[in-house]
């Protein structure tokens, strides 16, 4: 039996939704979509011209459609509109790296910049509908540079700053972008991150791009190529504040954000304007019940979609006050979060569960010595919460007076799905609870029947919700394959869940090939194709294995070459050829040498039993009859102690 937390007072007496107001929303939003979103819609931002349908189409034809016929843009909803009450409040409070750094950007700061940046995009041929990559670490550039390219129109392509020369190269080509905005270096950790210099290896193979504008984040000099790089500071010192944001459709992209998937390269997730604003401004306002004035800190890095949705445009078209830290959790000591948010008085605060995890690691000290006083609301998303590392978050970091809203999407999603509402849901730590207003989720085995009360299945989604993906850029095929082939006319989550008796769903985690490490989305046949690029190894299956605190870490069986002899220095080669061609985060833990695979007699190759190996449930490796060659498995076994990389 779980523990039920009830509901704070303290919160719930001027939370925004109670939890009869929960329910009765939640079976209108069900019963008449097209009435509660069009009321949202009018509520959350603002229209150049209403729309003419709220939604139209549907999953049986995929061809979903929300506030068609409505004229709106998204840089003037988190910026123009806020100028007249909001001009002299902070929009963004800068932390960097380095303590002693910060800065604050008001309403009106940030319109001028996005407003000077945005005119310097044109001037370089930027117009309605091209593609620009943002390629920056966690300043405000960042949030500029999106606003600036939403302001003219143009879909921004955010890649991660922790992403590879090929990775960002795969990125720009695949989306077509002619424009890249970077910084000269960027700084983690007080460790510098040679930003420049992977866009330039980048850009070898990238014959479209034109333009580079490079941010000077530090004195490093970095090489310089006059026909293409210009620095930042120069274009804006000499750009117009003014200019017109452009009149988009709702219906028309705002950003693609590259996601790992079970098979093949990442996806470039689209997502639209007018559905995903919608979306993203009233889940930030009800799940972290937002309240005017207040201080909102999500960490996540502008490079994944919770920083899209929840570090830029939620926050920004409700006009809030956003914390944008550039550091991370551990430098320079375990207690910089905490001290963060005493320094700059964050109200809300949303991470990731890896980083509680690593925290809790650290001792209760490094968070007792900071005040915590002006924390209301705690949030997660990325991966599933244990309950033990939930408890310390609530119980120490929040010493019990504030709410956990364990918050369950995806990059497809566009906004949060499954969460509890602080003033209207019960917390249960471990479950992300229930289903937000619109969406309609069920569990279904793999025949797509529901699953009896507590029992595991696929978990999808039966209705069109406005912040949902609209395809994927230039693939639609696969969008429609990934998505909704399983099971016809519901969209396929990809992800194993449960829900109680109570209705409270709970999130187990990927049911395919996707690893979530460090709660980053990585997709294992990325990483064995990086893996067999390396000119001694044949073959490559990765699997996940629980980590204490990534929560899954990467497992690698490699089989070499022939003429290749396994060596511990072979080990650390094929981990540099990992992060060389994807990036850092998706370096293997673990690689164990492999003579063979255990494959089927038609050549499949059982993951179902390299995961059985990699977390060392040996006892039962279940049916092997279809097994080509049971002595590989075997030999497998024997060997596996020796695979973690140091
Ligand atoms: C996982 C991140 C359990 C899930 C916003 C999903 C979660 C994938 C939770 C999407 C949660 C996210 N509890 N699992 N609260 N939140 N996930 O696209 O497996 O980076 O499918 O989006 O993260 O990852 P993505």
């Amino acid at each position: 039996m779980t523990d039920i937390y009830p509901l704070l007072p303290r919160v719930a007496n001027t939370a925004y939704v109670t939890t009869a107001k929960y329910r009765e929303w939640y079976q209108r939003s069900l019963d008449d979509p097209e009435g509660f979103w069009g009321e949202q819609a009018k509520q959350y931002i603002s229209w150049f011209e209403p729309w003419d349908k709220v939604l139209s189409g549907g999953f049986d034809r995929l061809d979903v459609r929300w506030f068609q016929g409505g004229k709106l843009n998204a840089a003037y909803n988190c910026l123009d509109r806020h100028l007249q009450k909001r001009a002299q409040q902070p929009a963004i409070i800068w932390e960097g790296d380095n303590p002693n750094e910060s800065a604050i950007l008001t309403y009106k700061e940030l319109y001028d910049r996005v407003g000077r940046l945005a005119n310097v995009l044109k001037r370089y041929g930027i117009k309605k509908g091209d593609r620009v990559c943002i390629y920056l670490p966690m300043i405000p550039e960042a949030v500029i540079a999106m606003l600036a390219c939403t302001r003219i129109g143009a879909i921004h392509s955010v890649v991660f700053a922790g992403f590879s020369a090929d990775s960002l190269k795969n990125r720009i080509l695949d989306a077509g972008c002619t424009l890249v905005i970077t910084a000269n270096e960027g700084i983690r950790g007080n460790k510098a991150i040679p930003l420049k210099e992977n866009v330039d290896k980048a850009l070898r193979d990238c014959p479209d791009v034109s333009t580079v504008i490079v941010v000077k984040r530090t004195e490093t000099l970095v090489p310089w190529e006059h026909k293409r790089d210009m620095w930042y500071h120069n274009l804006i010192a000499e750009a117009q504040v003014e200019c017109s944001a452009e009149i988009m459709d709702a219906e028309d992209p705002l950003f693609i954000l590259y996601t790992s998937g079970s098979t093949g390269k990442p996806k470039g997730i689209l997502h639209g304007t007018g559905g995903y604003l919608v979306y993203a401004a009233m889940t930030h306002k009800l799940v972290f019940d937002y309240h005017n004035r207040e201080i909102f800190w999500c960490t996540a890095d502008v490079g994944w979609i919770t920083g899209h949705t929840y570090s830029v445009y939620g926050p920004l078209v409700n006009g809030a006050t956003i914390v944008l830290f550039e550091g991370v959790p551990h430098y320079p000591t375990a207690a910089r979060y905490w001290e963060v948010i005493d320094k700059h008085k964050v109200n809300i605060f949303y991470t990731a569960p890896t980083a509680i995890r690593a925290l809790r690691r650290e001792g209760d000290e490094w968070v007792k010595r900071t005040s915590r006083k002006s924390l209301r609301i705690l949030g997660t998303v990325g991966e599933p919460i244990n309950p033990e590392a939930w408890e310390w978050y609530y119980h120490i970091v929040g010493e019990d007076r504030c709410p956990v809203v364990d918050t369950w999407w995806q990059t497809e999603t566009g906004g949060i799905m499954i969460t509890p509402l602080p003033g209207a849901t019960p917390l249960k730590p471990g479950a992300a609870s229930w289903p937000f207003f619109g969406v309609e989720a069920k569990i279904v085995n793999d025949e797509g029947a529901p699953v009896p009360e507590g029992e595991m299945g696929n978990l999808v989604i039966t209705q069109p919700w406005p912040g949902m993906m609209q395809t994927v850029y230039n693939d639609h095929e696969r969008f429609v394959k990934t998505y909704f082939e399983t099971f016809p006319g519901q969209y396929l989550t990809g992800d194993q869940a449960s829900r109680d008796a109570e209705g409270y769903f709970w999130i187990a985690g990927r049911s395919d090939d996707v690893i979530k490490v460090s709660g980053h989305r990585i997709g294992t046949e990325e990483v064995e194709s990086a893996l067999v690029s390396h000119a001694m190894v044949s073959e490559a299956a990765v699997v996940s294995r629980p980590d204490p605190v990534k929560g899954q870490n990467i497992y690698a069986f490699v089989t070499l070459k022939t003429d290749a002899k396994p060596s511990d220095s072979l080990k650390s080669e094929l981990v540099q050829v990992v992060r060389d061609v994807i990036g850092p985060i998706a370096a293997p833990g673990y690689i164990q040498w492999a003579e063979e695979l255990p494959k089927t007699r038609s050549g499949k190759i059982m993951r179902r039993l390299l995961r059985k190996i990699a977390n060392n449930e040996v006892k039962d490796m279940g049916d092997l009859s279809t097994l080509a060659n049971p002595v590989v498995v075997e030999d497998l076994i024997k060997k596996r102690n020796k695979s973690e990389v140091e």
